[in-house]
């Protein structure tokens, strides 16, 4: 299949190229803030490159990084942006470069956390410059504390002319929820930060998905709506599912999806009222406990572990616990590959929330 190209987020493009113009026509020489937050496999990281991509005046410098996989180390963020960039001309101690670069020839006497703090504000000042640049911090929620503070301040440093641009998962998703959940609350109150919580995909726009991966051709609306019903608009679960089925054809996809919901049978009443309660009974798969298949519902629907502990009247703590069994079990390593997992596998999956 052919990588499909990004539908939707039109207003979103808009509004992050509007902050970029104001940057790059230098109103201002603090930094402008834009926050992206969304469930995994939103299209976070999807949208943050095609508006980067299309900004005009196109930026001079963008410097860009991401929580690595490999167990991030303190200033990964930095590291990130360091990485093959020649830094010998910012005229800064090359020891403590070559530490927030994460060299393996770095000293092992370690600076003070204060001085490192102000040394990465500075090294990011000095790769700057006169700007203007963009900064993209992507997957904040997975960062290390050092880059999250990094980031943090330099939001809020008098001068860097660059527009930062923020993506993350919601705190509650977040190796480090609290710092997370205050890291986004000091970008979100930086004067004139833009601040977008992007949404599943609509009906509209899985149509628009499927017309791209079948050539043009005008999907039934029977398919629309299972799909975007059984991936609850998850770009991420959506565009995995045509790449492993489309090559079928609509009708035989079609045939592949949870059908219509039957009705429900009576149960013995279960308190409390949740979403669970939106799970058809069906058989499921013996490895999965009951509890696990209701909040694998939960996920397939989006939501984040404090609301699938609301919707199920479980402590968070619990959630976790619940998720991590189901990644372990379903051979998964994020809580969209579960999901994914849960369409494959045709598991019941929640009504969708209008
Ligand atoms: N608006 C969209 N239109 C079409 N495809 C999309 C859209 N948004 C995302 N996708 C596709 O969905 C997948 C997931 O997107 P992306 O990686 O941007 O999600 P994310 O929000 O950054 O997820 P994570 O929290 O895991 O970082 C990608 O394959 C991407 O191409
Ligand atoms: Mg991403």
């Amino acid at each position: 299949m052919m990588p499909v190209s990004m539908v939707g987020r039109a207003g979103e493009l808009a509004e992050l190229d509007r902050a970029w113009s104001a940057v790059a026509a230098a109103r201002r020489s603090a930094p402008a803030v834009a926050v992206l937050t969304g469930a995994a496999g939103v299209g976070k990281s999807l949208l943050v490159a095609a508006a980067v991509d299309a900004f005009a005046p196109r930026p001079a410098l963008v410097l860009s990084g991401a929580a690595r996989v490999h167990g991030p180390a303190p200033y990964d963020w930095l590291a990130a942006v360091l990485t093959g960039r020649d830094t010998s001309r910012l005229g800064l101690p090359s020891d403590a470069l070559a530490w927030l670069a994460q060299q393996p020839t770095a000293p092992r006497e370690r600076y003070a956390p204060g001085t490192l703090l102000r040394l990465a504000v500075r090294t990011v000042q000095l790769l700057v410059g006169a700007g203007p640049a963009v900064l993209v911090v992507d997957d904040l929620h997975a960062l290390d504390p050092a880059s999250v503070n990094l980031v943090g301040e330099l939001a809020t440093v008098a001068d860097l002319p660059a527009l930062l641009v923020v993506a993350s998962r919601p705190p509650a998703d977040a190796v480090a929820p609290d710092l997370t959940r205050r890291a986004l609350a000091r970008l979100s109150g930086v004067r004139g930060a833009v601040r977008q919580h992007l949404g599943p995909l609509r009906p509209a726009e899985v149509a628009e998905v499927l017309t791209q991966v079948y050539a043009g051709s005008t999907p039934s609306g029977r398919l629309v709506t299972s799909l975007w019903r059984c991936t609850g608009g998850n770009p991420y679960a959506l565009t995995e599912l045509l790449a492993a089925h489309a090559s079928e054809g609509p009708e035989a996809l079609l045939r592949r999806l949870p059908g219509p919901r039957p009705p429900r049978q009576p149960t013995a009443p279960r308190a409390p009222a949740s979403a669970a309660d939106a799970v058809v009974d069906v058989p499921l798969d013996p490895e999965l406990t009951a509890r696990e298949v209701e909040v694998l519902g939960c996920l397939v629907a989006g939501m984040s572990n404090k609301q699938v502990a609301k919707a199920l009247g479980i402590s968070v703590r619990t959630v976790t616990v619940h998720v991590s069994n189901l990644l372990r079990k379903t051979g998964s390593v994020s809580r969209t590959e579960v999901a994914l997992w849960a369409v494959r596998h045709r598991l019941p999956v929640p009504a969708p929330v209008d």
